[in-house]
């Protein structure tokens, strides 16, 4: 039961994949840090993970990962005392070519995907070192390879590739993996906040139904698909896998459009 008593930090918690993470870690018995800033949704994961009949109630973080972080590690440590995964998982996207994407929403992106993400890691690093512990970073098929009409998260989701290799060097001595999950389509509330699409429009069928034929698999990804592979990531402190980005995607990221 490699989860069991582990402490396990995800921002992003109240929604989607990381809400998933944080049900699924929560039935293996680990003990969590949840990072949300919506308190309503966050609420209703808390209450989902007490169904579950889970002992130990989880540490709610409301916090913003752009402004946070300090907090957000500190409280951490503060009731549990040590890191042993730290699951970056917070972050958004949004459309826009080079000619149409505002600064406005490459800096936000950044903040959020890059930025915070390198913040976060950097003060988690001493306690991860002390527990011979993991790193994982949600990232995106885009960053793996180029599609229309996402420049600036897509470089967002690159650069934080980058990320994961370079600390899975500086780290690979100190007994501390970093990787990454390249996800495809997911079926969360990704494109709610991406381009206001809610899940119970017409329009979000639509795109459910476009994505499922570029996906050579034949559906598109759910969190599940997620927790799967972050598991496999984060469980193992004598396993040989660091600096990955492992993509998750039913094959989009190896498929060659036919013009
Ligand atoms: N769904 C996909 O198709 C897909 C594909 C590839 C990669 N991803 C990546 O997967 C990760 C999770 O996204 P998701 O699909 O699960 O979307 P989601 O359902 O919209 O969840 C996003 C989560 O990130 C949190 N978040 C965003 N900005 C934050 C901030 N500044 N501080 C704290 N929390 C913040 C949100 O919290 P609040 O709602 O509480 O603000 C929410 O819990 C993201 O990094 C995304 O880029 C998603």
């Amino acid at each position: 039961m490699p989860f069991i008593g582990k402490v396990i930090l995800i921002t992003g918690a109240s929604s989607g994949i990381g809400e998933a993470c944080a049900l699924f870690f929560a039935k293996k018995g680990a003990l969590l840090a949840l990072v949300g800033r919506n308190e309503e949704k966050f609420a209703s994961v808390m209450e989902k993970i007490q169904d579950c009949g889970v002992e130990m109630e989880p540490l709610m973080i409301l916090a913003d990962v752009c402004v946070d972080a300090e907090r957000i590690i500190s409280e951490t440590i503060e009731k549990y005392g040590r890191l042993d995964v730290l699951i970056n998982n917070a972050g958004y996207g949004g459309v826009g070519t080079i000619e149409t994407a505002t600064m406005e929403q490459f800096d936000g992106m950044w903040q959020t995907n890059v930025r915070a993400v390198f913040e976060l890691t950097q003060l988690a690093i001493p306690y991860l070192i002390e527990s011979r512990g993991n790193v994982v970073n949600i990232s995106s098929v885009v960053s793996l390879r180029a599609f229309k009409n996402c420049v600036a998260y897509s470089v967002t989701k690159a650069a934080l590739d980058h990320f994961t290799r370079c600390c899975a060097i500086d780290l690979a001595d100190k007994g501390v993996r970093v990787n990454a999950l390249n996800p495809a389509f997911i079926d969360t509330n990704f494109l709610t906040v991406a381009i206001g699409i809610e899940k119970d429009d017409d329009a979000y069928a639509e795109v459910v139904e476009n994505m499922t034929k570029t996906h050579p698999i034949g559906r598109i990804g759910s969190t599940h698909d997620c927790v799967n592979a972050i598991s496999f990531l984060a469980k193992d402190s004598s396993s040989f896998v660091t600096g990955v980005t492992l993509p998750i995607c039913g094959g989009r990221s190896i498929l060659s459009p036919e013009f």
